[in-house]
């Protein structure tokens, strides 16, 4: 007999500070003013190209987003500065990583009606590890008084679904009772916003997801999974070649191959019909049709690439009601965003009702989780 499993509590732990679109446009626009007077002699003598000014309107209607959340502000906003002020912390505390992944995970656990001693598996599974070792996941087992085992995973955007998968299949071998599975994305550290092509996309959160079996779950929100594919197709239009052997390889650790880069047109043009067709695959495996579906719960990069790809799954255009958006207000964050999506976005469904949970991002790697509220 296969064993049922659900999802049965979600969480999420969002920041305090928002900075806005025209917060963000000021702020890189000062920078490259500061840049353009510093090299104006190269600027003048064509050895140097100026810096041109990012604007709000051009951010919302390439992308949807209109503002995000992180973890600090004014080191990003410093336009002498960049990015995010963190003071390091002892080996003694806890780690940024680990706090914010325990804080989504203590909502998880109420929402799921278990506590962390429930727990024999802790999957930390992120865009971003802030250290090698020892693994977060097995911080965030003693933080919140876990049992069993724990490790870190990273398939990039596509963390939250790959981490559901194993999840799922651990309950179903019988290796684990209760994962808690969390999505702890610090973006805005890998974000390099003094880069105009860029700087407006991601943000920072954390999500946490119990699974258990049906057999063991008292919660009152229950979703069966029915399914789970992954697919990865190697690519290097989103990449980041930040690694431990940098400093080896005597390259700067400052460099703009260190944080996020992409070719976003590529990844749009792509990604769009790899993610529909990953989908129609993976609900006809499931006999289920794309129009059946009631609601979608897609990675959050950019609003058009949803638009597109519900376009191909239903043939027609759909609005919020089927899938919900959440990057205007969060940005891209990273694995997190079909997580918060589902998270926010379920309370409404109907015992029977279908939806699918979906990322899609650096890989490529697409994920794609189907559900039914019992
Ligand atoms: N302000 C003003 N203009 C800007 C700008 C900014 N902040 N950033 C770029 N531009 C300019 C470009 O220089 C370019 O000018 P040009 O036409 O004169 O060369 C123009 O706007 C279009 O830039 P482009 O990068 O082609 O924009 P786009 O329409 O492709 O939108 C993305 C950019 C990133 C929003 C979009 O490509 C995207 O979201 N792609 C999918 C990315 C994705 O899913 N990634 C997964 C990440 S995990």
């Amino acid at each position: 007999m296969t064993t049922t499993v659900v999802i049965s509590g979600t969480g999420i732990y969002q920041p305090e500070h928002i900075i806005t679109n025209a917060e963000l446009v000021e702020s890189y626009n000062a920078y490259a003013d500061l840049q353009n007077a510093k090299y104006a002699s190269d600027i003048a003598n064509g050895s140097r190209e100026a810096l041109t000014h990012s604007n709000v309107a051009f951010i919302e209607k390439a992308s949807g987003i209109k503002q995000r959340y992180v973890l600090e502000k004014e080191g990003v906003l410093d336009p002498t500065r960049m990015y995010p002020r963190f003071t390091p912390r002892g080996n003694d505390e806890l780690s940024l990583m680990a706090e914010i992944a325990a804080k989504a995970a203590e909502q998880a656990l109420a929402a799921a009606g278990k506590t962390g001693a429930d727990v024999d598996m802790v999957l930390c599974s992120s865009a971003n590890m802030q250290r090698a070792y020892p693994a977060m996941a097995i911080e965030i087992q003693q933080a919140i008084g876990a049992g069993g085992f724990g490790f870190d995973m990273n398939v990039a955007c596509s963390s939250a679904t790959f981490g559901i998968e194993q999840a799922v299949n651990a309950i179903k071998a019988g290796t684990a009772k209760c994962v808690l599975m969390v999505n702890p994305e610090i973006t805005s550290a890998h974000l390099e916003w003094r880069d105009r092509d860029c700087h407006f996309i991601f943000g920072d959160v954390c999500t946490a997801v119990v699974v258990e079996a049906a057999s063991t779950a008292t919660s009152v929100d229950q979703w069966e999974v029915l399914g789970t594919k992954l697919a990865t197709q190697f690519s290097n239009n989103i990449r980041n070649n930040f690694g431990f052997m940098n400093s080896a390889e005597d390259t700067e650790p400052d460099a703009r191959d260190k944080k996020f880069q992409q070719e976003g047109r590529k990844v749009f043009k792509e990604v769009v019909p790899m993610a529909a067709s990953h989908i129609e695959t993976h609900l006809a495996s499931l006999d289920r049709a794309p129009q059946n579906v009631r609601r979608y719960w897609l990675h959050q990069a950019n609003l058009g690439m949803n638009q597109l790809v519900l376009k191909k799954l239903v043939d027609r255009e759909v609005g919020n009601d089927i899938a919900p958006l959440i990057l205007d207000e969060y940005a891209n964050t990273a694995s997190a965003g079909s997580v918060i999506a589902f998270h926010a976005h379920r309370s409404d469904l109907q015992a029977g009702d279908v939806g699918v949970i979906c990322s899609f991002g650096a890989g490529y790697s697409i994920g794609s989780v189907v559900v039914k509220k019992l």
